[in-house]
């Protein structure tokens, strides 16, 4: 089983990141002494890259990484790559919400409609890396509904879903159509046709 150092620190991602890969590939917690990384590159790609390639150096190990946008198409693709920060550096999640919701106030269900995007990412000591995308289509509520989940999840009602939030629906069920699922579900994929060409 390979063995991947995992570059995020948060317990809600990394929750169900490990979920997705338990019994395919050993996750290892990223180190304490290990600082996290400014996430100030302009892609998603690009953070998750500056993620994993500073623990692979500080480690020696490979490292596993990915990074996650919202899209809102009434603005434009915004937030994307500054999801995080949306309210103002330093926000919380509730910040963000409330804001997304305030700044969505006019705008009817029809055209509420966002995009999660997550890249999955590995980069191996050496060099080598594999990114890959996971994208979940849905819409932003117009009021926040459910207990479940961390960021944006009470107030993203996924297309594929039955109406429901992320937040009113159980781990698993997020896990199946969400953006970070399938994102790597993909690099699970990936991963295995490499072992099968080498
Ligand atoms: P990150 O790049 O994975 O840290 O994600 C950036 C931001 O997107 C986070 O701070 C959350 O606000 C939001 N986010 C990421 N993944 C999810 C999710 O699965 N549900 C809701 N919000 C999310």
């Amino acid at each position: 089983m390979e063995r991947f150092v995992c570059a995020s620190a948060n317990p809600d991602k990394v929750a169900e990141i490990a979920s997705v890969l338990a019994g395919l590939v050993e996750l290892v917690p990223r180190p304490a002494h290990v600082p996290e990384v400014v996430e100030d590159a302009d892609t998603l790609v690009g953070n998750a890259r500056l993620k994993a390639a500073a623990l692979c150096v500080a480690t020696g190990c490979a490292a596993i990484s990915d990074d996650t946008g919202l899209e809102v198409d009434a603005l434009g693709g915004e937030p994307g790559v500054s999801t995080a920060m949306f309210a103002g550096i330093g926000c919380s999640y509730a910040d963000n919400r409330a804001k997304m919701l305030d700044v969505l106030r006019d705008v009817v269900p029809p055209h509420r409609t966002a995009r999660f995007k997550t890249v999955a990412m590995v980069v191996w000591p050496d060099g080598r890396e594999l990114a890959v995308e996971g994208v979940c289509e849905g819409g932003i509520a117009t009021t926040e509904l459910g207990e479940r989940g961390f960021g944006y999840d009470s107030i993203f009602i996924p297309a594929e879903g039955d109406g429901r939030t992320f937040s009113q629906m159980s781990e698993s069920e997020k896990n199946e159509i969400s953006h970070r699922g399938r994102a790597f579900r993909a690099l699970l994929a990936a991963l295995a046709d490499r072992a099968g060409e080498a």
